[in-house]
């Protein structure tokens, strides 16, 4: 059985309602989600920061998963283990239509990390500054569960391990700008995989790709889920 490893960005949730981040002119209230997406920003105006993910992580309470994701866990049906999904995604839209073992190289919303003990635990509803610590009891120390700009992406090592051993390698909505994430198609290819870049439009990795379908991710991709199966 071949080896498929599937990357998602934020396209491949944005027909649930989830925006993603490069629309829009990438603003969230004014800021620039650079701006606010930092350990800088969290060191400067911790309030703001959670805010941001509070209303993202309530957002996400009133979405569902759509046909893109649900095609994706009968994907993962049929290819078992050779299936890799990575997915940038913070949101739980992979795991809510069935799929496992997603990697979330990201992060997750619905999680939260003390800075002090590093322990993770979960988060489903709003976290202020003056939340404790359950484990170490620290105060003041907990954050989202989210890799932001300028912070190592979470599961490299494997991710690695899994792009050397791909025979096909699948770009599923996403821009292709942010890194190392942007880098994997290249990774791929050069351990010989084939490369397929679904999206709405052509991004800058489009050049690496040697399949492009063009098209909305709910269309697309349980189209391609059939092919492949
Ligand atoms: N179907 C397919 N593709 C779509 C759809 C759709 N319905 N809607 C949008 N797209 C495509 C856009 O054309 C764009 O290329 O999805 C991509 C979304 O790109 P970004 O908003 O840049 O999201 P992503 O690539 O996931 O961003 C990477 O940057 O902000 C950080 O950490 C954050 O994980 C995020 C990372
Ligand atoms: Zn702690």
């Amino acid at each position: 059985m071949k080896n498929i490893f599937i990357l998602t960005g934020a396209g491949i949730s944005a027909e649930s309602g989830l925006k993603t981040f490069r629309d829009a002119g990438g603003l969230w209230e004014g800021h620039k989600v650079e701006d606010v997406a930092t350990p800088g920003a969290f060191a400067v105006d911790p309030e703001l920061v959670h805010h941001f993910y509070n209303m993202r992580r309530e957002q996400l309470a009133t979405v569902e998963p759509n046909a893109a994701h649900a095609a994706l866990a009968r994907l993962q049906e049929h290819f078992g283990e050779h299936l890799t999904l990575v997915t940038q995604n913070v949101d739980d839209l992979h795991e809510r239509a069935g799929c496992r073992d997603v990697i979330h190289m990201h992060g997750e919303l619905l999680k939260k990390r003390c800075a002090s003990c590093e322990v993770v635990s979960p988060c489903t509803g709003s976290l202020t500054y003056d939340c404790v610590c359950a484990n170490c009891g620290s105060e003041g120390r907990m954050r989202p569960h989210i890799v932001w700009f300028g912070e190592i992406p979470f599961f490299m090592d494997e991710i690695q391990e899994k792009l050397i051993e791909a025979d096909v390698f699948i770009a599923i909505g996403t821009s292709g700008v942010v890194y190392p994430a942007a880098g994997f198609a290249e990774v791929a290819k050069h351990h010989g995989a084939k490369t397929i870049e679904v999206n709405l439009d052509g991004t800058e990795q489009s050049p690496l790709f040697d399949e492009h379908i063009i098209g909305k991710a709910s269309e697309t991709v349980p189209m391609l889920v059939e092919r492949l199966r």
